[in-house]
């Protein structure tokens, strides 16, 4: 039930970033919205929370291998995120939003591996 929820939110911030990541090249209007802004927020923040609950609930150690991989991923996500949002240039703004998109990409390889390395785990 937990991770299911969690699951369902990590598609969730996948799909909110793939949006506002358009609206920002593109300039559009949409991104002044309040709801556009505070909703990433909640459904990060909730996120995030399930997490911490689910390794409490699996009773894992907060800081083995795969779970510090992801949590570094995270912070590497949310940065280049940012960067996709505010970036004055264009080119920083695509290179910000590849470069979460692979991050993302990364975190959901480690979540479903169980592997910090998931390219040699496969
Ligand atoms: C963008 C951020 C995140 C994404 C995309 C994400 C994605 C996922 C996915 C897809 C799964 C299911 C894996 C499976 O089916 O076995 C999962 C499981 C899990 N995630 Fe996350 N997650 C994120 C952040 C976090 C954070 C911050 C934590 C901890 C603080 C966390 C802790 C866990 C735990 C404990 C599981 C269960 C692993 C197991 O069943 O053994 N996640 N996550």
């Amino acid at each position: 039930m937990l991770k299911n929820f969690h699951i369902m939110l990590a598609y969730l911030t996948v799909l909110g970033f793939v949006v506002r990541g358009v609206w920002s090249l593109l300039d559009s209007p949409m991104r002044q919205e309040k709801w556009v802004k505070i909703a990433p927020h909640v459904i990060d923040t909730l996120l995030l929370t399930l997490g911490v609950l689910l390794v409490i609930d699996l009773g894992l150690a907060p800081f083995s291998g795969w779970l510090s991989a992801k949590l570094l991923g995270l912070v590497a996500y949310i940065g280049f995120g940012v960067l996709a949002m505010r970036a004055q240039s264009r080119s920083l703004k695509i290179f910000g939003f590849s470069a979460a998109l692979l991050c993302v990409g990364y975190i959901f390889a480690v979540a479903f591996t169980r592997s910090a390395w998931p390219l040699v785990a496969a």
